[in-house]
């Protein structure tokens, strides 16, 4: 069948809006309902309630200890709540069994803030991992692993280590090791909190890339620069606590 040359005039609007396009479906991915978490006396986070929908492009901002890191880390339980509930694509995190804990993870690909890499396995190991965890077959994980280096730009690289890579290079193949397993849900703690400008740019690329892949992506960030240059909802953090919480649809 030919293709119909006339584009449809809803695709003329998106693309004369000048804004970033509204999730198509308002589902919520990702829930959050009176969610505490407490170090001892210490208040982290505190009666958080937040919703992030299917495919947004979201960033959570605020000063160093305003609890961040520790919003990411509840929602792929690498931590518990200390209170209040958390849905993670229909999963219930407070009554999840240990068992199907992996499944939660695997709607996860996480970035964590300073690579995590084996320094003493080579990249393709480190991107491999994943899948091998995941139980795929050999041949199955060296196209996945072979396309993905491809895609952040290290297909020459296989071999090497990661302390003989530089910080752009190593997060890139945090990027690659992230999205190989093709997961639903992208997190990303600082993703460009040590790099100069030009690898700060690369990496956001290929987050943005893997948003268009239909992902919901969330980024854990005080980098300004980044955010004022990205498209992306801005979910602001201060002592625990959410600020601002602006509606998905782009203002
Ligand atoms: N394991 C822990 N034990 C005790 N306190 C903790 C722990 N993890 C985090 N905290 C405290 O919780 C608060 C929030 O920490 P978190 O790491 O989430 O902040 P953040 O916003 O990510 O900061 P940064 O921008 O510096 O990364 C801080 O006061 C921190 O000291
Ligand atoms: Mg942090």
């Amino acid at each position: 069948m030919a293709p119909n040359p006339i584009a449809p005039p809803a695709a003329l609007q998106a693309a004369g809006s000048g804004t970033a396009a509204p999730p198509a479906e308002r589902q919520a991915i990702i829930r959050l309902f009176g969610v505490h978490r407490r170090y001892g006396a210490r208040n982290a986070l505190n009666d958080i309630g937040l919703d992030i929908f299917q495919n947004e492009f979201v960033f959570i901002t605020g000063p160093s200890g305003a609890g961040k890191s520790t919003l990411l880390k509840l929602l792929y339980l690498g931590e518990p709540a200390s209170e209040g509930q958390i849905l993670v694509d229909g999963l219930n995190l407070a009554r999840i069994s240990r068992k199907r804990v992996p499944e939660l993870r695997r709607r996860f690909g996480i970035i964590f803030q300073n690579y995590r890499l084996i320094p003493t396995r080579p990249v393709f190991a480190n991107v491999s991992l994943v899948l091998e965890a995941m139980g795929q077959k050999e041949h199955l994980i060296r196209k996945k692993v072979d396309s993905v280096l491809r895609t952040v730009g290290l297909e020459d690289r296989h071999g090497a280590l990661p302390p003989t890579l530089s910080g752009g290079e190593q997060q890139r193949v945090a990027v690659a090791r992230a999205i190989v397993g093709n997961p639903k849900i992208l997190l990303a703690d600082e993703p460009t909190g040590s790099l100069d400008p030009s690898s700060a740019a690369i990496i956001m690329a290929l987050l943005q890339r893997y948003h268009r892949r239909g992902a919901t992506v969330v980024i854990a960030t005080h980098d300004h620069e980044t955010i004022r240059r990205t498209p992306g909802r801005i979910i602001q953090l201060e002592q625990g606590r959410l600020v601002s919480q602006p509606a998905a649809e782009a203002p």
